[in-house]
């Protein structure tokens, strides 16, 4: 023995006993090149998405039931009862309620705030706002993870074009995800779209790899962090979720709370994310 030595740790490891496939011999030589590769368990099985895709559905329903419900004088505290009781009576489980102290069964986040808002019963929605209402669902152990924005009543063109804009880089971001691509195209895409229409890109927060757990690997940075990030491989199931902030990208947390990240500038912030399989052909949506 000559000292200390960084042991190498493989992420994509075949079970013994086990014959390689050409998929694992894929992706064992990008990993052998420098290749940031995902653990062999992120790439899920016909049954686990399956699970997922169900509890997508779900998840959709609550983000749909929510159109029809949202207006002026509502309290983000109702907002959050309905989407409790309508994850109950589909006979799953709000992902949210209790995760990590989180004390609700979603997320609301008005104007400058960009995501973990804290439903509650002191706070009104007025004409003009946008929100982000950030739905999570548990069904037979399966996580799925999506939010829309809402307009109440009739909002400025700012606003509007914003809420827009940011659509499009959740868009543009899951068309530029590629099988055998890297998390950084996706990233990249989306940077370069909320650049050119005078916006930026939230950086503290980032997707996440989802189905099996509620944040799982891989980071799904939504800017060009200059590194290629994980390989994207057939079968595993992430979201995307760029929050698009009008002025800076900088942020903070609310220290009466803990949880609502606010635009450090407090000018208005927009998000909507999904939750997407990769397949042999691009990314397929399992939340809408
Ligand atoms: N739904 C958020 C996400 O997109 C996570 C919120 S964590 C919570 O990852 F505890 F605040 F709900
Ligand atoms: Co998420």
């Amino acid at each position: 023995m000559n000292g200390k030595k960084k042991r190498t740790k493989r992420n994509w490891v075949v079970p013994k006993g086990q014959e390689p496939t050409d998929l694992d011999r894929r992706v064992i030589a990008l990993e052998e090149q420098g290749c940031l590769v995902p653990s062999r368990r992120l790439i899920l099985n016909d049954e686990q998405i399956a699970g997922i895709r169900r509890s997508g559905v779900v998840n959709t329903g609550i983000l749909d039931m929510l159109e029809e419900k949202i207006r002026a004088g509502m309290t983000t505290g109702e907002i959050d009862r309905l989407v409790y009781d309508y994850t109950v009576q589909h006979g799953a489980t709000p992902a949210p309620l209790h995760y990590e102290g989180f004390p609700k069964s979603c997320c609301t986040s008005i104007n400058e705030v960009v995501c973990h808002g804290i439903p509650s019963d002191e706070e009104e929605l007025w004409e003009g706002d946008i929100v982000n209402v950030d739905v999570s669902t548990i069904l037979d152990g399966y996580y799925s993870d999506a939010s829309r924005m809402y307009i109440v009543g009739k909002t400025s063109p700012e606003n509007e074009r914003l809420v827009r804009v940011a659509k499009e880089c959740l868009d543009i971001g899951a068309a530029a995800a590629r099988p055998w691509g890297f998390v950084q195209d996706i990233g990249r895409a989306i940077g370069e779209h909320a650049h050119k229409n005078g916006y930026s890109v939230v950086r503290d927060l980032c997707g996440h790899g989802v189905g099996l757990k509620f944040h799982d690997d891989p980071d799904v940075d939504h800017y060009d962090t200059g590194e290629q990030g994980m390989l994207l491989v057939p079968g595993m199931v992430f979201t995307i979720e760029p929050m698009i902030n009008m002025g800076t990208w900088e942020v903070f947390v609310d220290e009466e709370d803990d949880w609502t990240v606010v635009s450090e500038d407090e000018k208005p912030s927009a998000q909507w994310e999904h939750t997407f399989l990769m397949t042999e052909n691009g990314v397929e949506a399992l939340t809408w």
